[in-house]
Order: structure tokens, then sequence, then C-alpha cells
């Protein structure tokens, strides 16, 4: 498969199958993570992959109780009348993996330590060291058949997490991401058309 058609087919997968991923395919999408653009090449990312039963079903408590609340509460308040197919299945996917995800043969948990630029490390720079990182192995996990979400659940219950895989402090965690082979179907992504988006040359202010 190529890159932009496991660009294009990457849906956000919330319905994972509980079989275990191989050893090497894990390795070949961390390595995938790990070629990433990143500030100065500083390398400040760190990947926490979480396959133990026991981790994964506490890391799913923290973040259940993180969360606080009944994703489907949230999910009334955006669209009230509940009209909105897209919405719901997105509320109803993100509600599914949040109270599952224990369930997933690994929870990847992307950080990074905040080390660049070396003389004056800056805050606002972290995301770039775990954004490209978590997306490269998004792709390369579809390319490969798995399917993976970007969940940025970590940031719901960040202490309880940073405990229970004793992770330091120094290190901020940017993304949650189970992974593991799809329970539905990989598929077209509904995006914008590159009209509404881009612009040649000068701003175009009909778009
Ligand atoms: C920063 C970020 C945070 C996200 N957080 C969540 C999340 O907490 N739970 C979830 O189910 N999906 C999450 N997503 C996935 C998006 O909801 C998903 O990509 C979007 O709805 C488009 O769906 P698609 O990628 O399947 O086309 C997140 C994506 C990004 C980039």
């Amino acid at each position: 498969m190529d890159a932009i058609e496991a660009m294009e087919t990457c849906r956000a997968m919330r319905y994972l199958k509980r079989d275990p991923i191989p050893d090497e395919l894990l390795e070949k999408v961390l390595y995938a993570a790990t070629r990433a653009s990143n500030p100065g090449n500083s390398q400040g990312w760190a990947f926490v992959v979480v396959r133990d039963e026991a981790q994964k079903a506490r890391i799913n408590d923290a973040v259940i109780e993180g969360v606080g609340f009944n994703v489907d509460e949230t999910a009334a308040a955006q669209d009230p009348s509940g009209a909105d197919p897209v919405t719901t299945r997105i509320i109803e996917g993100a509600n599914h993996l949040m109270q599952n995800m224990r369930y997933a043969p690994a929870i990847v948990i992307v950080g990074a330590r905040c080390i660049y630029p070396p003389q004056n490390p800056m805050k606002e720079l972290l995301p770039s060291s775990i954004y490209p990182a978590a997306q490269n192995l998004i792709v390369a996990a579809r390319s490969l058949g798995l399917g993976t979400t970007f969940t940025t659940f970590c940031m719901q219950a960040e202490p309880q997490i940073r405990e229970i895989l004793g992770i330091p402090d120094d290190v901020h965690l940017g993304a949650l991401i189970p992974m593991g082979w799809p329970e539905k179907s990989f598929g077209p992504l509904a995006r914008k058309p590159l009209s509404d988006v881009v612009h040649y040359d000068t701003w175009d202010p009909a778009r």
C-alpha cells in the first residue's frame, strides 16, 4: 500500500479485535514513528507501549474516571436533536473506545521531553515532538492493516497514568493511541475538498 492510500483510508478505528499484534509489526510501526520530523532532530519523544492486561485495565479505569462524564451527554449537548448521524457515530465510537480500550492488544502513549531549543527549551514546541511521530505511527499501522485512534485521553488522567506506568515528571504526555486489528472497515475519510482550504499565491477571501 502506498503512503497516500494509507492516509486517505486511515479512519479512526474505535472498534478493535483482541487478537495480539506480532512483535515485528509493532516494531515496524514504532520504527516509522521515530522517522518523523521533529525540531532540530532533538528527538525528545518517548513511547510507552502497554500490552499487560492489568496495566491496560488500570489505564482504562483512570481514563473513564478522569473523563468524569458520560460521552453520550456531550453528544446531547453538541447535537441536542440527535439528528446528525455523523456526530452520533463519532460519539458512539468514542464512547465505545473509552469503555473498551483495555481490550486493545496495545495502547501506545506518545510523550516528549521539553528539550528544544537546548539553550532555552520551549513548551510551545512540545507538540512538534509528539504529533508528527504519532501521525507516522498511525499511518504506518494502517499500511500494515492495523487500526488506531489518535486520542488525548491521557490528558484526562495524566497523574494517574504517570503513576501507573512510572513515567517521570519531565515527560509530557501528548497522545494515547489504542492499536489493534480492525473490527470495522477502513475506508475513505470525510474531509473538505482542496478547493475549500488551499490558497495559491495569495489568500483567497472566498475560501
Ligand atoms: C488531537 C486529537 C485528539 C483526538 N481525540 C480523540 C478522542 O479523545 N477520542 C476519539 O475517539 N477520537 C479522537 N480523535 C480522533 C478524531 O475524532 C477523528 O480523527 C475525527 O473525528 C475524524 O475521523 P476520521 O479520522 O475517522 O476521519 C482525536 C484526534 C486528534 C487529532
